[in-house]
């Protein structure tokens, strides 16, 4: 009996202390989780991970392009992320005669080193909660009043952290605006491309083993910030030096055991953890599986035309990846939330709030209509949703000539007020676009997606957001012929006309421009989407928004004995757990980590996910691994059973004693739900092993000087 008890005891213990539910605010670990932490064997102090008076672990994370997270790794600015965050760069670069993407890039010096005008990255000056500053003056205002109270004293907020430019200073909500953040970045704008590996190791597996484990992806590409020589940020310039961080990781070669403490710390951009059953099963019943679907369609037109000209390939490499990502996640989203039956816990946590609320008579009145109301705003939004997702995916995402259609001034009014200093501007910008638009565009591949896209938006959508006119219009695109001819007559589809009427726009060419066949009817559509559509639908989730703010309260004030973490916001996060397999289905047990060995099981010279660049085999062969070896093999990826999202790509996977040993990149296909509900059993984040990284540019691409730039450390 007592043997039994015991056994309970440590149970429930090492559950609660393994996989670790969560995206935490730095600034409150010291509250709320660095007991726990230490408990889970991490050796340092919530001090040591952000502090305001020294440099911490916060000063080498950084926010790389515009969705990505990024670390320092040596005290010259050289920096690391995802092969998938870096991609769109490398591409920029390559061309078919001269093919990063395929072979790898690697700078020999920093003078080899290439300049991403546009990319930036992102250092978080400091964060504070800025609440009551917030919510100044604001008691007793409703609605309208409200929010424009709030929003000013938003902008003063921000105007002043600014410091006259020196910093870009956001102000965000948390908990569905419960709570307020002050973040402020310094913002580095001279980011150059250093390295990336052949995309048969950065992109290894593809999308057929995208969101999957086991996994051999080495998704890993460096890039090194510049400053003035100042140390501060300044714009592209040949004279810039490289950065000197406060702060860079150290990486440890000592490698990963099961069970290890393990954090990342990063930049997770949406999850909705707090959401009501009915906003589940919108999700999981029509707008994800409404996306797969359109979706499945743009990939099988993107497939066909990539396999049959490599020009497409490489144009269409970026997109393809784009297009596919979320649509696997759809899929993975919908399976695990079948799984955990999602929408029936969500039912049993509202009743469980009911009979909170019911407990006084403030509480009820405050609180009961929480409920009632989003089931009827969910009921007005179904419908709108589906029309709202439909010409998202079709008519703004989808079909490509339709952006370009969008690029133009739809009328002459604002080119009328304008004066020609301005128009020359306009003129510039719409050149660089265009011609930006027509390096990644074939239209082959597009002519066959305005077809059958549209054809999908006339048979699925209720008529009641196509009107009879609108019908009409689109039938006479219907005939895959006539569209060849639309096309063909359209300027649209004549690179070098355009930029020719671009270069002598003036107001009657902006009129002439909308009577253009596409543009005639992209306009219709976009104009009866903006009327009939989009502003209904954002009229029902600004009601939903309040709902969800004042449910949230309630959420906070139940729960108050417990630590409640707010979604992700693309702010700085730490989320922690262990090192980790887990039981993907009945009989099957998954490994915690892969090894080279497994590249080369996968290798297939006929399949293109799975090519393996003849070097990588002949050191294989060999067995000339370096000291990134453990045991003969060369470990490749692991998993942890922590909690993080899109956005949390590149993010550093830090040890207990505070160093790099790993560098984040995905998550398992069971725990894809995550961004709704999180499962401790099936939620696993996927990570790069740091000695793979070094192996692959130590012995691989032999740009061992870099290795020498960073700091290694072994116990
Ligand atoms: N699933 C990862 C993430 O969400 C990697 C995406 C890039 N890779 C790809 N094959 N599409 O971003
Ligand atoms: N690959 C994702 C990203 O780009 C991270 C995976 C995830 O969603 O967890 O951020």
């Amino acid at each position: 009996m007592r043997k039994l008890f015991l056994f309970f005891i440590v149970a429930v213990f090492s559950l609660s202390l393994s996989a670790k539910e969560g995206m935490w605010i730095p600034t409150l670990l010291e509250k709320y989780n660095i007991e726990e932490m230490q408990e889970m064997g991490f050796r340092l102090t919530a001090e040591d991970v952000y502090s305001v008076n020294q440099n911490s672990l916060k000063d080498a994370v950084v926010i790389f392009g515009r969705g990505c997270t990024g670390e320092m790794i040596s005290d010259q600015g050289l920096l690391l992320t995802n092969h998938h965050c870096g991609f769109s760069n490398i591409q920029s670069h390559s061309s078919v005669e001269q093919d990063y993407l395929s072979d790898g890039f690697w700078a020999m010096s920093q003078e080899e080193e290439l300049p991403n005008p546009g990319l930036t990255a992102k250092f978080l000056d400091r964060m504070v909660d800025v609440s009551d500053s917030v919510f100044a003056g604001t008691s007793g205002l409703e609605g309208d009043s409200l929010q424009a109270k709030l929003n000013e004293n938003i902008s003063r907020i921000q105007r002043e952290a600014a410091e006259d430019g020196k910093f870009e200073a956001v102000v965000k909500p948390l908990f569905y605006g419960n709570q307020y953040f002050l973040y402020t970045y310094l913002v580095f704008q001279d980011v150059r491309l250093v390295g990336a590996p052949p995309q048969a190791i950065g992109k290894f597996g593809g999308d057929t083993d995208n969101w999957m484990w086991p996994r051999h992806t080495g998704d890993f590409s460096i890039f090194r910030v510049y400053a003035n020589q100042d140390n501060e940020p300044a714009a592209y310039a040949t004279d810039n030096v490289p950065y000197r961080p406060k702060k860079w990781l150290p990486i440890s070669l000592d490698g990963i055991q099961p069970n290890d403490f393990m954090m990342l710390m990063g930049y997770p951009g949406t999850t909705q953890q707090y959401l009501p059953s009915h906003a589940v099963e919108l999700i999981k019943n029509q707008s994800n599986p409404d996306r797969i679907k359109i979706r499945t369609t743009i990939l099988d037109i993107f497939s066909k035309h990539m396999a049959a000209n490599p020009k497409v390939r490489i144009q269409y490499a970026s997109k393809y990846a784009r297009t596919s990502n979320s649509w696997k996640r759809w899929k993975g989203e919908i399976r695990g939330l079948d799984r955990l039956q999602a929408v029936e816990q969500k039912m049993a946590f509202e009743a469980d709030f009911e009979v909170w609320y019911m407990q006084n008579d403030t509480l009820e009145e405050t609180y009961s209509p929480v409920l009632p109301q989003f089931e009827k705003l969910y009921v007005d939004l179904q419908p709108y949703d589906k029309a709202y997702h439909y010409y998202q995916e079709i008519v703004f995402k989808g079909i490509e000539i339709f952006k370009l259609a969008d690029f133009f001034p739809r009328n002459d009014r604002g080119w009328n007020r304008m004066d020609e200093d301005h128009h020359e501007l306009v003129r510039k910008a719409l050149a660089i676009k265009v011609t930006e638009y027509f390096d990644d565009y074939d239209q082959e591949t597009d002519q066959e997606l305005f077809v059958e896209l549209l054809r999908m938006l006339r048979n699925d959508l209720d008529e009641s957001f196509l009107p009879e006119e609108l019908m009409q219009m689109l039938s006479r695109f219907e005939d895959e012929k006539l569209i060849r001819k639309v096309y063909a007559k359209s300027v649209l589809a004549d690179p070098e006309k355009l930029q020719q009427i671009i270069s002598e726009f003036d107001g009657k060419s902006i009129a002439k421009l909308q009577k253009d066949p596409i543009v005639e009817l992209f306009q219709a559509l976009k104009g009866y989407y903006q009327r009939n559509i989009e502003l209904v639908h954002q009229g029902i989730q600004e009601n939903i928004k309040t709902v969800q703010q004042k449910y949230m309260k309630g959420i906070m004030l139940m729960e108050k004995n417990f630590q409640l973490y707010p979604d992700a916001n693309f702010t700085l996060r730490v989320a922690y757990g262990k090192v980790e397999g887990y039981q993907p289905r009945d009989g099957v047990n998954y490994r915690y980590y892969t090894t080279l060995e497994g590249v080369m099981e996968k290798y297939d010279p006929e399949v293109p996910d799975y090519q393996v660049p003849e070097r990588l085999r002949h050191l294989y062969h060999a067995g000339d691994f370096g000291e990134y070896e453990s045991d003969g093999e060369v470990p490749v990826a692991y998993i942890a059973s922590i909690h993080s999202t899109g956005g949390n790509s590149g993010s550093p996977a830090i040890n207990a004693r505070g160093q790099l040993v790993g560098l984040n990149f995905d998550r398992c296909w069971e725990g894809t739900m995550s961004d709704i509900m999180f499962d401790p059993d099936q939620c696993r984040n996927i990570m790069l092993d740091v000695r793979y990284i070094l192996f692959i540019i130590d012995k691989f691409a032999g740009a061992g000087y870099l290795i020498d730039e960073m700091e290694l450390v072994s116990e």
